[in-house]
């Protein structure tokens, strides 16, 4: 890789990481922020020695199959590799990282953020008071449900999985927790912590569920409509992971029918499109994909991502090399 690779930036990013790439590399910036298509995609595949996406772009076989033998290196903003297509990167011999760890605590600090504001009726409050409907106090108006004491069935105990369950032990729930591996005895006793080797059966006693697990072929639609219908009717669900991991539709109308508490989400199935369904219901908070989206945060990730690019132009391994075999 010659010392001042093309770095193809498919998105934005913050000035400072920017700037600090335009020093260290030949780097094509989309300063506009306009989203790439997918001929775009090929087009930079086919120019860059080194291809900076995001999530909103798929790197599919489609894009590798055309990229020039130049491209060593996908360095991907983000923790989540869901967008790349990891086995015919590996097949081609390109190497492929991401930004892990640091937006663990932002992550974690927007799941618990849901599982407050979804029982507590927080987003359908602040529209009361915008509708200029609020009549004022009363004993028995905009009742929400207690979180203390309840139970928190997170699903992946892995960074974030495990900063969320940090934190909901200072908001009194018990954490329950199913995960490919049990995690360490150590770990599990700080947080008081509940291991189900079955999925099911967690699913069957919780009062909120927390979705911290990647989206891969083994996790799509891991919350079938089969397995949402285990749930007790009062859960909650929360999910600032991929929509990919639930069955949206069946989501939306379970919620619908009264059949779930209410949910928290973060992300979408089929973003940046929503059920249409969802957009009714009161019992249920938006927000479009932010859990990493802090400044700090921002920054970070573009750190890592020039920490990645430069360690592999300087002929070493990079630090957040991803492989199929992590999944
Ligand atoms: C990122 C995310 O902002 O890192 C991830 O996996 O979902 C987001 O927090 C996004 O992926 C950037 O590409």
């Amino acid at each position: 890789m010659p010392p001042k690779p093309i770095v193809v930036v498919t998105r934005k990013l913050p000035d400072p990481i920017e700037t600090r790439m335009m020093e260290l590399f030949d780097v094509r910036l989309n300063v506009d922020d306009r989203p790439l298509t997918q001929a775009d995609l090929v087009e930079a595949a086919k120019t860059a020695d080194v291809l900076v996406p995001t999530v909103t772009d798929r790197i599919d076989s489609a894009v590798l199959s055309q990229a020039s033998p130049k491209l060593r290196l996908i360095a991907s903003f983000g923790t989540g590799v869901d967008h790349i297509d990891l086995a015919s990167a590996r097949q081609r011999g390109i190497t492929v990282t991401n930004t892990p760890g640091v937006l663990t605590e932002d992550t974690a600090d927007m799941t618990m953020t849901l599982i407050l504001a979804v029982p507590r009726r927080l987003a359908e409050g602040e529209r009361l008071i915008r509708s200029g409907q609020w009549k004022g106090w009363g004993p028995t108006s905009m009742l929400g449900h207690r979180i203390w004491g309840k139970r928190l069935g997170i699903i992946g105990m892995g960074r974030i999985g495990t900063a969320v369950a940090r934190r909901a032990r200072g908001f009194g729930l018990a954490v329950h927790y199913h995960n490919r591996r049990r995690v360490h005895p150590d770990l599990e006793a700080e947080l008081e912590a509940t291991y189900w080797e079955s999925l099911d059966q967690m699913l069957a006693r919780m009062d909120i569920i927390s979705i911290n697990c990647p989206h891969t072929p083994a996790t799509y639609h891991l919350l079938s409509a089969r397995r949402l219908k285990l749930l007790p009717r009062h859960t909650y669900i929360v999910n600032t992971s991929r929509g990919e991991v639930i069955d949206e539709n069946a989501l939306a109308r379970m919620l619908v029918q009264g059949e779930l508490g209410g949910a928290g989400l973060d992300v979408f199935e089929h973003e940046p499109a929503v059920n249409p369904k969802l957009l009714k219901l009161d019992n249920v908070v938006l927000l479009p994909h932010m859990g990493s989206a802090t400044v700090e945060g921002r920054i970070d990730m573009g750190e890592k991502v020039i920490i990645n690019i430069k360690t592999f132009a300087d002929g070493h391994k990079p630090p957040d090399r991803v492989l199929e075999t992590m999944f």
